[in-house]
């Protein structure tokens, strides 16, 4: 099932406070200097590439869904660009910086943070627990983590109630919530997520694309999106991005990609 999201925040997102030092966004213009780039990216596991000389750009503050059929290659681009996978060829930029020799840590320090698929939390911590852990990245002194932390409760309101469960106890949808409200804690710049949507109720999925939406634009944070449930992401994001075997065979704005139905019937079966 699929939840048609608005471009305004789904309740609890409009609680968002920008963390200290973050600037709101203003519109991107084609002249803005991308915060993410990819360049010639040539990836593979054993045999052929499955990402074959993609090159992408997204602008601070742009929401773009990566949207493409299983197997198109959506899981293994944002694991490359979070340094789980190495490629084979081309190169990865934050800001201008090559990520070429940046571990994993290196680039969650450096501000790209990824929610996996799976709604990652750790089981045998607390709600509180694993909300401190986020902002343990990016936030060095205590008071600073602690107001960061408050901010994470404000994002989701059932997870300031949850507070003492064990991430093993929450609902799908709450861990979930959890799950985005850790990577935001750390005050990202680039925020990777892997189907955020999949198995939640449409009131849940709304909710969190409301979130991302909303701190895309309080906060400049810039979003890539990968989804199956394309009617969602394509209500929050400003360009859509359609990979199919590895390659970019689509990229517009948002609206004209929901609109287009030979673009819909060809590449996203609907
Ligand atoms: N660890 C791996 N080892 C070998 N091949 C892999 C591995 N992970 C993915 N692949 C292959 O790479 C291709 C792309 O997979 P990937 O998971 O990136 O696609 P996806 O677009 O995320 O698909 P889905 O929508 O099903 O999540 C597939 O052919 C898949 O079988
Ligand atoms: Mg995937």
């Amino acid at each position: 099932m699929r939840a048609a999201t608005g471009r305004t925040s789904a309740g609890a997102g409009s609680a968002f406070v920008p963390a200290p030092g973050t600037a709101p966004s203003s519109a991107p213009g084609p002249a803005t200097a991308p915060a993410l780039e990819v360049e010639g990216l040539t990836v593979g596991y054993t045999g052929a590439p499955v990402i074959d000389g993609l090159s992408l750009a997204v602008r601070p503050g742009e929401v773009v869904a990566l949207l493409g059929a299983n197997g198109a290659g959506k899981t293994t681009l944002l694991r490359t660009l979070s340094g789980l996978v190495a490629p084979r060829a081309g190169r990865v930029l934050l800001d201008g910086d090559d990520l070429a020799t940046a571990s994993v840590e290196d680039r969650v320090r450096r501000g790209l943070a990824q929610v996996p698929e799976g709604r990652s939390v750790v089981s045998e911590l607390t709600v509180e627990e694993n909300l401190q852990l986020g902002a343990l990245w990016r936030h060095p002194g205590r008071a600073e983590r602690r107001a960061a932390v408050a901010r994470g409760y404000e994002l989701f309101e059932p997870l300031a109630r949850r507070r003492t469960s064990l991430g093993h106890q929450l609902s799908g949808g709450e861990r979930q919530m959890l799950a985005l409200a850790r990577a935001l804690v750390a005050a990202p710049r680039v925020l990777l997520l892997d189907e955020p949507s999949l198995g939640l109720a449409p009131r849940v999925v709304a909710q969190l694309m409301g979130v991302l939406r909303d701190a895309a634009q309080r906060t400049g944070l810039t979003v890539l999106l990968a989804e199956q449930n394309v009617t969602s992401a394509l209500s929050i994001a400003d360009r859509g991005v359609v990979l199919s075997l590895g390659e970019v065979v689509a990229d517009a704005p948002a609206a004209h990609l929901a609109a287009d139905p030979a673009l819909r019937h060809a590449y996203l079966g609907f």
